[in-house]
């Protein structure tokens, strides 16, 4: 979706998100270099923002279904289509963070084959130096944990 086209999925985040996270959801919205859309018959239903990092690693930042299509698959599609397009441009990474507690979430990444890592993983693989500067792009906080996959 080009971003002259994102508005019409705010109410997407509306739906999924709260506060801080909902403020930062549809501010990435406006600004993320890739976002694609699920729709249905009667409009928009889910939502993925995805960018590639440095060092051949991709993020998901979010992922969001409405309230009235989730269970469905939605997310399962909008994720594979992600992981496809990541592994076309040779992006060997992908990561993603989750809440705490967000049985959803941590059910749909490891569902596909996510599994939980941590900032030292990260420093390992790609020196420490890249690994902060990965968290600070990612924007990891506190009460958050770490998933990745490889696309190979
Ligand atoms: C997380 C979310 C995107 C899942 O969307 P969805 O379209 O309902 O997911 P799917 O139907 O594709 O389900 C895929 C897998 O996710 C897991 N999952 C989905 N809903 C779940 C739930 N309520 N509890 C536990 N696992 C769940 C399951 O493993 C499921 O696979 P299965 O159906 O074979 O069991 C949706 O719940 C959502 O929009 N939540 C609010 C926003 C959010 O928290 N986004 C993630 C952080 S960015």
């Amino acid at each position: 979706m080009p971003p002259e086209s994102r508005d019409g999925l705010e109410f997407i985040l509306d739906e999924s998100f709260d506060g801080l996270y909902l403020r930062h959801a549809k501010r990435t919205l406006r600004e993320i270099e890739a976002v694609r859309a699920a729709r249905g018959s009667s409009g928009p239903v889910g939502v993925i923002m995805v960018k590639a990092l440095e060092q051949k690693a991709g993020y998901v930042y979010y992922v969001a279904v409405t309230r009235e299509h989730r269970g469905k698959g939605v997310a399962t599609l909008l994720l594979t289509d992600a992981l496809e397009k990541f592994k076309a441009g040779r992006i060997e990474d992908v990561y993603a963070s989750v809440e705490e507690g967000n049985a959803p979430s941590t059910g749909l990444f490891l569902a596909h084959g996510f599994a939980r890592t941590s900032f030292a993983e990260l420093a390992k693989r790609f020196g420490t130096l890249r690994a902060v500067n990965m968290y600070r792009v990612m924007m990891v906080v506190p009460g958050e944990f770490l998933l990745h996959k490889s696309t190979s």
